[in-house]
C-alpha cells in the first residue's frame, strides 16, 4: 500500500529542547492513523509540522497527495483553536474559506456541509452563539469543505459530550469509507481511537516508541498497549 506521509528522521527543538527526536513514520493512504502519548509529548508540533507553520530543525517529510493544485489544497485540518469568527454566522464562516479554496458550486455545497453536520437550523446564526460541540462540528464542516484526500485532526474531540465523541468516530469512519482518504488524528480518547484506527503510534517525549495496527489492537485493549508502552517511566 503507497503512503500519503513518509516522515525520514524528523527533529524539531525551540531554543535548546528537543521536541520531536528523529521521527520516521509512514501513514498509508487509506488509513484513520491515530497519534497517541501524554501532554507535551509533541503531537500538536508534529501535526503543525505537517501543515507547513513550524520548520522541522532536521530530517524531512513528504506529503504524496494527488490534487493537480498541490498539497494545501488537498488537506484538511481542525487544531486546538477553532479560528472561527464568532461574529459572522455558520454559513458566512464556510463561505470565507470556500472562497479562499476558490470552490465551485459554493452554495451548494456549503449548505450540503451544514446539513451534513446536522447545523442547517443554524445557518444564519452567529458563531459564538455554538455550544461546544456545534463549533466543533463546524470547524469540521468547514475541514472538510474542499473535500480533501488527508485530514489531519489534531485532539477533535477533547471536552465535547459522548454523543458528540459518538457522531465523529462515526463521521471519521464513514470518510475514510471508500479507501481514497486518510485521516491522521490525535487523540488521548483511547476507547475512542480503538473503535476507529487502522494504525497507532505513541508518541512520548518526542520519540514514536511504538506502533501499531489492526491486528494488535483486536488482540490487547489499547489501554494496556499505551500503559505498556509507558513503562520505563516508572521505573
Ligand atoms: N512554539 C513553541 N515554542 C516553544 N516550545 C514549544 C512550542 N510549541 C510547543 N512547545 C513545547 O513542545 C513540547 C511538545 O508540545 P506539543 O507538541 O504541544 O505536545 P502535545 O500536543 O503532545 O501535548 C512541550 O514541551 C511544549 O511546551
Ligand atoms: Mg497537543
Amino acid at each position: 500500500m503507497s503512503n500519503i506521509i513518509e516522515l525520514q528522521d524528523l527533529c524539531k527543538e525551540f531554543k535548546d529542547k528537543r521536541v520531536l527526536d528523529n521521527i520516521s513514520l509512514k501513514i498509508p493512504v487509506g488509513s484513520i492513523f491515530g497519534l497517541i502519548g501524554p501532554n507535551g509529548a509533541g503531537k500538536t508540533t508534529l501535526i503543525r509540522i505537517l501543515l507547513g507553520l513550524y520548520r522541522p530543525s532536521s530530517g524531512s517529510f513528504i506529503i504524496n497527495t494527488q490534487h493537480k493544485d498541490g498539497i494545501k489544497k488537498n488537506i484538511g485540518f481542525m487544531l486546538h483553536s477553532t479560528g472561527l469568527y464568532p461574529a459572522l454566522t455558520c454559513y458566512e464562516n464556510l463561505a470565507l474559506y470556500a472562497r479562499i479554496y476558490r470552490l465551485d458550486k459554493e452554495k451548494e455545497r456549503i449548505e450540503d456541509l451544514l446539513e451534513l453536520v446536522g447545523l442547517q437550523e443554524y445557518r444564519d446564526e452567529k458563531a459564538q452563539i455554538l455550544s461546544k460541540g456545534m463549533r466543533q462540528k463546524l470547524v469540521l464542516a468547514r475541514a472538510i469543505l474542499h473535500n480533501p484526500e488527508l485530514l489531519i485532526l489534531d485532539e477533535p474531540t477533547v471536552g465535547l459530550e459522548v454523543e458528540i465523541k459518538v457522531w465523529f468516530r462515526n463521521f471519521i469512519s464513514d470518510y475514510v469509507s471508500e479507501g481514497k482518504k486518510t485521516v491522521l488524528i490525535s487523540s488521548h480518547e483511547l476507547s475512542e481511537l480503538e473503535k476507529i484506527c487502522t494504525d497507532i503510534a505513541i508518541l512520548r517525549k518526542g520519540k514514536i516508541v511504538k506502533e501499531y495496527n489492526k491486528v494488535d489492537l483486536m488482540e490487547t485493549s489499547l489501554e494496556e498497549l499505551y500503559l505498556k508502552s509507558g513503562e520505563s517511566d516508572w521505573q
